[in-house]
């Protein structure tokens, strides 16, 4: 029986149900309602199990699960990296991007970011060759620059509203996310008889998925 991890949260939870679903993998109970973080497949296949997406990476890198299923993001920033990252799902499509307070005059020391892709932002700033000053925080990033915590955030854009809600306006794309599927390493060699046709369905429910958005626009 395969093992999936998959992240909890309801912006990749719920774009990557209907995927798994047209490759055969469906929860036996509804994982909205039940409190089980585990839950077999009504094929008995597999088994989905439920956590936070931060951990995913390190469930599939110690061969705790077989398969992750996780936000691009979170890839960039795990220090977990030993495994294989096999497909785009192409759901759960979102800009990591900075943002600030229109017009804002520039600091005069290094620029603040508050963020918590820390690794990414760095990497972004420094290809740059800009100084920054990196300030982790762990969510709710748009009240740093309200509360004069930072100039900037480094953080997920999807619609936009939260920035606007916030007072906040988009500035750079640091990078493009969607959500991706992981295959541990051993895993990949012990059952490769049952992962590689998996990962050849879903592939096919991702192309029937574009295509159908295709013909609806
Ligand atoms: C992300 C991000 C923003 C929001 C952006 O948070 O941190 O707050 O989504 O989405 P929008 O552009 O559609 O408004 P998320 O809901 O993932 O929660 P989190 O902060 O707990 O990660």
């Amino acid at each position: 029986m395969l093992t999936i991890a998959l992240n909890k949260g309801t912006r990749i939870l719920g774009k990557c149900l209907p995927l798994l679903a047209a490759a055969g993998i469906e929860p036996a109970e509804d994982l909205g309602a039940t409190r089980k973080l585990v839950v077999p497949s009504k094929c008995g296949a597999a088994r989905l199990v439920i956590m936070r997406g931060d951990d995913v990476p390190t469930f599939v890198e110690y061969g705790a699960a077989d398969i992750g299923i996780v936000g691009k993001d979170t890839l960039l920033e795990t220090n977990a990296t030993d495994y294989y990252e096999r497909l785009d799902l192409g759901v759960a499509r979102c800009n990591l991007m900075t943002a600030g307070e229109p017009n804002a005059t520039p600091p005069v020391g290094p620029l603040r970011v508050a963020t918590k892709f820390a690794k990414t932002a760095v990497a972004f700033f420094a290809e740059r060759g800009q100084q920054v000053s990196i300030i982790k925080l762990s969510g709710a990033l748009e009240l740093a620059p309200q509360l004069g915590l930072a100039d900037q955030i480094v953080d997920i854009v999807e619609t936009g509203a939260t920035l606007k809600a916030n007072g906040l306006v988009p500035l750079e794309v640091v990078t493009e996310i969607s959500t991706r599927v992981i295959v541990n390493r051993v895993a990949m060699k012990t059952s490769h008889a049952e992962i590689e046709p998996l990962l050849g369905r879903l592939r096919a429910a991702v192309s029937a998925r574009a295509a159908n958005a295709v013909e609806a626009s």
